[in-house]
């Protein structure tokens, strides 16, 4: 029995809660819940059929096996090298928050025999960069094209001073590499970190970011040219409805790699 805590109780921290009593009774516990603002995790807790205590983060990783990240780029570092200090795994949704310290991460995580978990979240094509970055790898490319609410209050938007209200037609917002994008759009562009991190790095991997009214779903569209050939994917994600910077595939992806680790028996896909 595995136990589990999760840190941040929005969006994809409460989806996570409610599946981890329901789909894998036998395999896992949740130990905790922590959250900045006490209120969301009590909210959390008294909607699930257990009662599930709320905890400080070291607390949290006392008392778990795997801390789950899903609060925000700014603690996910933090939180990521408080755990694997433990000897504990951590999974991490707030990927944009490793894009400088990854590589240390992972001699920590080595270290101390500890797992980091970066799991897809909501973008499609990752297993095929991973098999492709065994030979050479020259380029990733990622356009993301989301409705205009779902990029409001971003750094860039506001350093910029864009009325993100008043866009008609079809804009690019943002080009550039995916080292300035993470800083731009913290809360957006975490598929971008994951993408430098497992392809050619944050410095050389390429972002465009487009908005329009008349965009409906969060749409990430990644281009890879390497030795293996060339790889386009499209995922065309719906948001959820209590954050529609988050797609739905994204905490589906994290039960997923769940999933795997609870029960790896079976291992389908790269
Ligand atoms: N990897 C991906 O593909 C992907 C996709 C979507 C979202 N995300 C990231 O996952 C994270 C969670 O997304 P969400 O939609 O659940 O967000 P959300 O805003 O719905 O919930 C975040 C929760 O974390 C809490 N929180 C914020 N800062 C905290 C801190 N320092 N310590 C403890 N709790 C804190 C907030 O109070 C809130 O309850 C975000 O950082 C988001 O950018 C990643």
């Amino acid at each position: 029995m595995k136990t589990i805590g999760i840190v941040g109780c929005g969006t994809i921290g409460t989806f996570l809660a409610k599946r981890i009593n329901k789909d894998f009774k036998l395999l896992a516990r949740l130990a905790g819940l922590c959250d900045i603002d006490e209120e969301k995790a009590k909210v959390l807790s008294k909607k699930l059929s257990k009662k599930i205590p709320i905890l400080s983060l070291d607390q949290l990783i006392e008392k778990s096996d795997l801390i789950i990240e899903a609060a925000s780029s700014s603690i996910s570092c933090n939180i990521c090298k408080k755990a694997l200090t433990k000897g504990k795994d951590v999974m991490v949704m707030s990927i944009g928050g490793l894009i400088k310290d990854y590589k240390s991460l992972f001699s920590l995580a080595e270290k101390k025999k500890a797992t980091i978990i970066l799991p897809s979240g909501a973008i499609c094509g990752l297993d095929g960069l991973k098999s492709a970055k065994l030979a050479n790898v020259r380029k990733v490319t990622l356009t993301t094209r989301k409705p205009p609410k779902g990029l409001k209050g971003a750094p860039y938007i506001i350093e910029k001073d864009i009325d993100i209200d008043a866009i008609t037609g079809e804009q690019v917002i943002f080009e550039g590499t995916a080292e300035d994008a993470v800083k731009a759009f913290p809360k957006n562009i975490n598929v971008s970190a994951l993408l430098s991190i497992a392809g050619i790095g944050a410095k050389k991997t390429r972002v465009k970011i487009v908005t329009s009214p008349e965009y409906m779903v969060n749409m990430h569209e990644l281009e890879v040219e390497g030795d293996f050939g060339r790889l386009v994917s499209r995922t065309e994600n719906v948001p959820s409805p209590t954050n529609p910077k988050t797609s739905f595939l994204a905490p589906l992806s994290a039960l997923a790699t769940l999933k795997q680790i609870l029960n790896p028996s079976q291992k389908i896909g790269t």
